[in-house]
């Protein structure tokens, strides 16, 4: 298994009517690849988590960032992980995620986006904020 963490930016090209269109190919793409994750979807920028096998994880990368609705992808974590934090979602998208600690965390979100740079302490609090954005208890 493996983890990927991108932040990119909003470009002129991307419209709220496609919200919706990208989780559908979201959804149904990574379905197939047993690809999972969450996209944030924050007032300038997108943080996405991406994870599953190695070469699917990479390949999906490749092509979301080649997608003319965001800029400036920064892939800010890729390491192995033991097991899918996410695996309940092909693509959880923010309204669906945990209520009681999301607006805090896109707040924190919005701040670490803004930076070009993120020291790994900033990295590794990020993870932990995405985290605890999944509302299902861990599948183990
Ligand atoms: C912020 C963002 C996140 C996206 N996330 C995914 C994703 O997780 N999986 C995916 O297949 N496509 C994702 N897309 C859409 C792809 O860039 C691309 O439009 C889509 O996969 C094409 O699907 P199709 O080949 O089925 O037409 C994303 C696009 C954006 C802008």
């Amino acid at each position: 298994m493996y983890q990927l963490i991108y932040i990119s930016e909003k470009t002129q090209n991307f419209e709220l009517e496609d919200i919706p269109r990208i989780l559908y190919s979201a959804r149904l793409n990574n379905d197939l690849l047993n690809v999972t994750g969450i996209l944030l979807d924050l007032s300038e920028h997108f943080i996405q988590v991406l994870e599953g096998n190695q070469k699917d994880v990479e390949s999906t990368f490749t092509k979301i960032s080649g997608d003319s609705r965001h800029c400036n992808i920064r892939c800010i974590y890729k390491q192995p992980t033991i097991n899918q934090e996410f695996g309940n979602w092909s693509m959880g998208f923010s309204p669906d995620l945990n209520q009681d600690v999301l607006q805090d965390a896109i707040h924190i979100a919005n701040m670490f986006a803004q930076k070009q740079h993120l020291t790994d302490i900033q990295i590794d609090s990020l993870r932990l904020l995405l985290k605890s954005l999944n509302p299902e208890p861990e599948i183990l």
